[in-house]
């Protein structure tokens, strides 16, 4: 059985992926320093899958603990989800996002190079595009300078993955610029797990909706969009967890060096009134939410293009807006 390291395998994204790598007869091999995610995540892990699942405590920044891991393990390829991803928090410490966020993919290759393992894949975001001129975004609209630090991280490591595939013999490397990951498994055993007050649109809501929130705000409701409000491309996690899988599948079959990168998307824009519409016609619950103030930073309307991972990866989402709100809910009150 080929095993795979996952940094950040505790996390919203890289648990989700844990479980269907499992499902396509892979090994994931943990990593994580447990910052932003919970241990318990490990045991619901082997509930969901019913397999033992090997994890190591630690920072994808230190080598010495890859190097236990590489004595312990052959590793066929690695998923890097460990990075920070707070927006707000990235303008007020960049150095932190910097450090964290491209030391460690350094770290990495640097490890991957001298053990020969050849297959990465990368966590990127639809970020690079800014706000997009044209719409929907392929993977060729060009990149915009990036709105905060968080967002030059993941520029800065696209551009380092070009570098060390055309300098490294035997790399191959995915990147997949992922739209909004929304969602949970349909277990409610994982899902997202946001630490103090989310930033996010859908934890936003599922929090409201629990009490725990008194309401949301909708951050402005006169762009130029069909209600006002913003649109983006939400997709159900266990969707993008599958498309990690495919991206290590297509990868591991290749022969040479190799780069390129792929929108993980629905390919359909929903605006933040839809989905809350959505939310409340599917679970039967109704939201208390106010017209607020524009957010300084958004978007105003982005979503994919996704002909390119349909036909090259030969995936798909399975999963509607209703799915996601479903189990992003039911996610939300397995936790009381
Ligand atoms: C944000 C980041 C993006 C990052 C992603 C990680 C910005 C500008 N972008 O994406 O770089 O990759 O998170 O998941 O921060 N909204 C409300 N009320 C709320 C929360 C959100 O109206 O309480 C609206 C926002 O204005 C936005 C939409 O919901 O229009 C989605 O917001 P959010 O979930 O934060 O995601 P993004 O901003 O798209």
């Amino acid at each position: 059985m080929k095993k795979i390291l996952i940094t950040g395998g505790a996390g919203y994204i890289g648990s989700h992926t844990a479980v269907e790598l499992i499902k396509a007869g892979l090994e994931p091999i943990v990593l994580d320093d447990l910052s932003n995610s919970n241990p318990q995540v490990i045991d619901r892990l082997k509930e969901i899958t019913g397999k033992e699942i090997t994890f190591y405590q630690g920072d994808c920044n230190d080598r010495s603990t890859l190097d236990t891991i590489a004595k312990t393990h052959q590793l066929a390829g690695v998923i890097h989800f460990a990075a920070f991803k707070a927006v707000g928090e990235s303008t007020e410490q960049p150095l932190k996002y910097y450090r964290n966020n491209v030391g460690s993919l350094i770290t990495l290759l640097d490890f991957m190079s001298e053990n020969k393992i050849p297959d990465l894949v990368f966590s990127s975001s639809c970020t690079v595009y800014g706000q997009p001129e044209v719409l929907p975004v392929t993977e060729a609209t060009p990149r915009q300078e990036a709105e905060s630090p968080y967002g030059n991280t993941k520029k800065i490591c696209e551009d380092i993955l070009i570098d060390i595939v055309k300098s490294q013999a035997g790399l191959r490397v995915i990147s997949l610029r992922y739209f909004n990951p929304v969602g949970a498994h349909p277990s409610s055993k994982i899902g997202e797990l946001p630490i103090g007050k989310p930033n996010n649109l859908v934890p936003f809501i599922t929090q409201t909706a629990a009490g725990i929130r008194e309401k949301l705000t909708i951050f402005g409701n006169d762009y130029d969009t069909p209600d006002g409000t913003c649109v983006r491309d939400f997709i159900h996690v266990m969707d993008l967890a599958d498309a990690h899988v495919k991206a290590f599948t297509y990868l591991n079959d290749k022969s040479k060096d190799f780069y390129d990168v792929f929108n993980v998307g629905t390919g359909n824009g929903n605006t933040v009134l839809e989905v809350i519409q959505a939310f409340e016609k599917v679970n039967g619950v109704k939201l208390n939410y106010e017209i607020g103030p524009r957010r300084p930073g958004d978007v105003v309307k982005i979503w994919a293009d996704t002909k390119k991972i349909n036909a090259v990866l030969g995936w798909t989402p399975s999963k509607t807006l209703e799915d996601s709100m479903r189990d992003s809910w039911n996610w939300e009150k397995s936790l009381k």
